[in-house]
Formats: structure tokens, sequence, C-alpha cells
């Protein structure tokens, strides 16, 4: 083929030979653009676990505040019924405090038979259930009647003015040595213990 002075052959060039340096494909970006991305879905991972983690503790927490049934209930040391006098309502809290020969006691207020609300018969010195006949001494023992155990109680606890403060025993029973050093009483009515089962003392 005749070529004509001055004219230049048509450049032929290769794909390879077409790309510039800055074309060329960057591994290392790509890799990071990756890593970039599995550290995104990671962290959203984790955020995802503590949230949902967070939110059941959140639920299973029992979160009461002083005062209100599931809480704590604070009883000036004064407020302590005289011993063997009829036990103290208390209706917010859902216990009778009770002051016995076996100890202080704040007892669950409803009956261990089928839960009806049991009363204090101040004529008889005892408690009776109205639904099918049960009948609990002021300490909470079971007495006749189809309960299958004592009253249930909260635990309890009382403050000294020392600044010590005495736990009540496996019962929920209170003893106390000298109960005008009281300063309050602590019911814990998000803890309930089990009365002893029927026919049964506390020792
Ligand atoms: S519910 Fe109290 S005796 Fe049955």
């Amino acid at each position: 083929m005749t070529t004509i002075a001055g004219d230049k052959p048509p450049a032929v060039h290769s794909a390879r030979a077409d790309t510039s340096p800055g074309d060329q494909p960057d591994d290392s970006y790509s890799i990071s653009r990756r890593e970039f991305l599995y550290y995104i879905w990671g962290a959203s991972i984790v955020m995802l676990l503590g949230a949902s983690a967070a939110t059941i503790v959140w639920f299973l927490l029992p979160r009461f505040r002083a005062g209100e049934f599931g809480g704590d209930f604070f009883i000036p040391g004064s407020q302590l019924p005289p011993l063997g006098s009829a036990p103290a309502d208390n209706p917010q809290g859902r216990f009778w405090f009770s002051n016995t020969e076996a100890g202080v006691a704040a007892l669950y207020k409803v009956c261990t038979h089928l839960g009806c609300l049991f009363k204090w018969v101040g004529t008889n010195g005892r408690f009776e259930c109205p639904c099918h006949g049960s009948k609990f001494r002021a300490d909470g023992i079971y007495i006749e009647g189809p309960a299958p155990r004592s009253l249930d109680r909260f635990e309890l606890s009382a403050v000294l003015q020392d600044g010590s403060e005495v736990a009540a025993d496996e019962y929920g029973m209170l003893h106390l040595e000298e109960p005008s050093q009281v300063v309050q009483y602590v019911v814990r009515t998000g803890q309930k213990i089990q009365g002893p089962p029927a026919g049964r003392e506390y020792t």
C-alpha cells in the first residue's frame, strides 16, 4: 500500500495501550471499600443485638417505686402495733403488719387457699377467710380450713438507730430485742415468702 508523504498511518492502539495508569483497577481501593462495608454490617448487627438486649432487660427488671405494691414500703418504727394487739392494715402494700410473740411480720393479704382477701376478726383474735373458712393466727400460722399452708409474707427488715439493719428470718419473721431502737421497717412487697405448710410451726 502506498503512502502519501507526510501522511502518518493511522495509529493502532491496543486496548491495553489505551488504558492510562490512572484507569488501572485499584485493588487496594476495592478491598478497603469491602472492608468498610463489612465494618458497617458488623456495627449494625452489634447495635441491633445491643438494642434487643437492652429492651429485654428493660422489660424483665421490675421497676416499682417505693410506696407502690411491688416496691419497698418504709414504715416508721413508731407505727409498730403493740405486742399482741390487732395487726395494722396496709392497703397500699396489701399486707397486715403484725407484732406477735413469734416476731414481727408483714403478712400478704391474699388467702393461701384460692386467693380471697381474708380479714382480721378482732372478736376472735385471728384472720378469717370469708370464702371457704380458712383461719390463721395473728402471726400467720394456719389454724384450720382448706388452705394448704400458713399465710405468705413479705421480706422484712428493721433499720436501727445506730444505722445497722436487722433482717427477718427464713419465714419472714423479724426478731427484735429492743423494738424502741427501730427507726423504720422496710417491707419489700416484691419479695414474697411462702408460709410454712399447714400444721407446722415456725420452729
Ligand atoms: S380462698 Fe380462703 S379459704 Fe378458700
